[in-house]
């Protein structure tokens, strides 16, 4: 049968207390949404639907157009409203409709697939993935009669207090029957304790109508956790980091203290590097083979080869580091930067927007920006590139087996052939021809007996 997608994003999430709408939230590096998304996308659906309200463009932003169309709750009426939103595009849709809520980020494809499928078998107008949980406070309870059928969904706020001690609860994802499902909706009222217009009122109307309702117990309780505060996006964040820690340990990576190592699920690290303690590699990074990185080190959005060295206190984002390398301690390595093998960028650098060639070493208190390096350069001590003059930015090349002097001032835009030498601090404004020393700083003066001459009359 043919599936289409809703997921349900428009809340601010008042309890986040935020001004970022809730689903932009961040688990590990990334919003809570794009881990539903990716759950959902592992399954074949024929249509996704986003239903945005609150930060509507910053959430397309985020996640971005590709198989998604999103509609737009213009107000955040409750969720069947929002469900509601989605109507208008599946009007044509005939198959099951899954809706999902955008608050659980820990839901697997695995269990939506499950849930999917004894849906189907269940011949349901209406299945709801319940789980039962050793505190319900907060979740709507499932109510169902003598035989064990699923009768309707209570809000805690509505429920009575013998209602509230059940401990099924709703996880808010449901499965329908287009053909059951709009109408429905269209039947639902706001008449409870929060004036809103609930989308678990199907079940009960489901009910009434003598639908067959399928209450699917979920098979791990934890993937249903919802995001409602701050609190329970800490509790989130900690049982996937230890999912994700526990995945990479088991292939072969070696983590001193997992409880202090965020990874962001999906980044690939090989098998015999170690991660010391407070370490964060998020979004779409990969590290080799035989490395080791931190303690304290700060990776995003970087490609790591074999053999990387990354020693304590570095923060390295939007770069690509080939093998071997070894960096820090206490290195900046700013978007755009190459480092090929075997170089070494040492302590108290900078480098942005610059390749460093395979050999080269910048290995103390220096500023490299927008500069190419060729092979086998060393940079001396307090080198800098001075890339901008306050309106544009120039760049620096510098040819393989170069040797600058400490404390050169390079004044981009500048080119040093190769072999090339700079004494130490020298300000070169001049490009350099291969094979050639430059000198630019004022000759050495000696004033014999200066300290034998009377300075002042006492
Ligand atoms: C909802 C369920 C509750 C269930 C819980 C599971 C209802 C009435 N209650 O409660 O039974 O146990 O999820 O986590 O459905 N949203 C909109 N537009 C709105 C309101 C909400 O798009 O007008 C979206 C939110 O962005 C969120 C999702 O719907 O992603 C759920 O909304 P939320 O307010 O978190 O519902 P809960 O109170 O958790
Ligand atoms: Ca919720």
């Amino acid at each position: 049968m043919k599936l289409a997608v809703v997921i349900l994003a428009a809340g601010l999430g008042k309890r986040m207390k935020s001004k970022v709408p809730k689903v932009l939230h961040s688990v590990l590096g990334r919003p809570m949404i794009a881990y539903v998304l990716d759950a959902v996308r592992k399954i074949s659906s024929d249509s996704v639907v986003v239903v945005v309200g609150h930060g509507a463009e910053d959430v397309k932003k985020i996640i971005g157009l590709e198989g998604i169309s999103y509609v737009e709750q213009e107000r955040q009426l409750g969720t069947g409203h929002a469900a509601n939103c989605a109507s208008g595009i599946l009007s044509g849709f005939i198959g099951n409709v899954l809706i999902l809520n955008g608050d659980y980020p820990l839901i697997t494809s695995k269990s939506i697939k499950k849930f999917i499928s004894e849906h189907e078998k269940s011949g349901s107008g209406v299945s709801v993935l319940t789980s039962v949980v050793e505190n319900p406070t907060g979740y709507g309870r499932v109510v169902r009669d003598g035989l064990g059928d699923v009768e309707r969904i209570v809000e805690e706020r509505d429920a009575t207090s013998e209602e509230r001690k059940i401990t099924e609860i709703n996880s808010g994802a449901y499965c329908a029957k287009s053909s059951f499902l709009w109408d429905a909706l269209s039947g639902i009222s706001s008449r409870n304790k929060q004036k809103e217009y609930y989308l678990t009122d199907i079940i009960e109307i489901a009910s009434n109508n003598g639908r067959k309702v399928s209450g699917i117990l979920a098979s791990d309780s934890d993937e249903m956790l919802g995001v409602n505060d701050r609190i329970q996006l800490s509790v989130i964040e900690a049982i996937l980091k230890k999912r994700t820690n526990d995945a990479l340990m088991r292939s072969g990576v070696t983590m001193v203290d997992p409880s202090s190592t965020y990874i962001s699920p999906g980044v690939n690290i090989g098998a015999d590097t170690t991660i010391y303690p407070h370490t964060y590699i998020y979004g779409d990074s990969r590290i080799g083979k035989g490395s080791t990185i931190g303690p304290s080190v700060w990776i995003e959005d970087s490609k790591l080869g074999d053999g990387a060295v990354v020693k304590s206190s570095c923060y390295i984002t939007q770069s690509v580091i080939k093998k071997d390398v070894t960096i820090g301690p206490f290195t900046h390595v700013r978007p755009q930067a190459r480092i090929m093998d075997g170089a070494k960028i040492g302590n108290f650098v900078e480098i942005k927007k610059s390749s460093v060639g395979a050999g080269s070493k910048v290995p103390h208190l220096s500023y490299v920006g927008d500069a190419k390096l060729g092979k086998n350069v060393n940079v001396g001590a307090g080198t800098i590139t001075c890339n901008y003059d306050g309106y544009d930015k120039y760049e620096t090349i510098i040819g393989d087996g170069a040797f600058i002097g400490s404390d050169t001032m390079l004044v981009a835009p500048i080119r040093l052939g190769r072999g090339a030498t700079t004494g130490a601090g020298s300000t070169i404004t001049k490009d350099v021809p291969e094979g050639g020393l430059a000198i630019g700083r004022a000759r050495q003066k000696i004033i014999e007996n200066w300290r034998a001459k009377p300075r002042r009359k006492d």
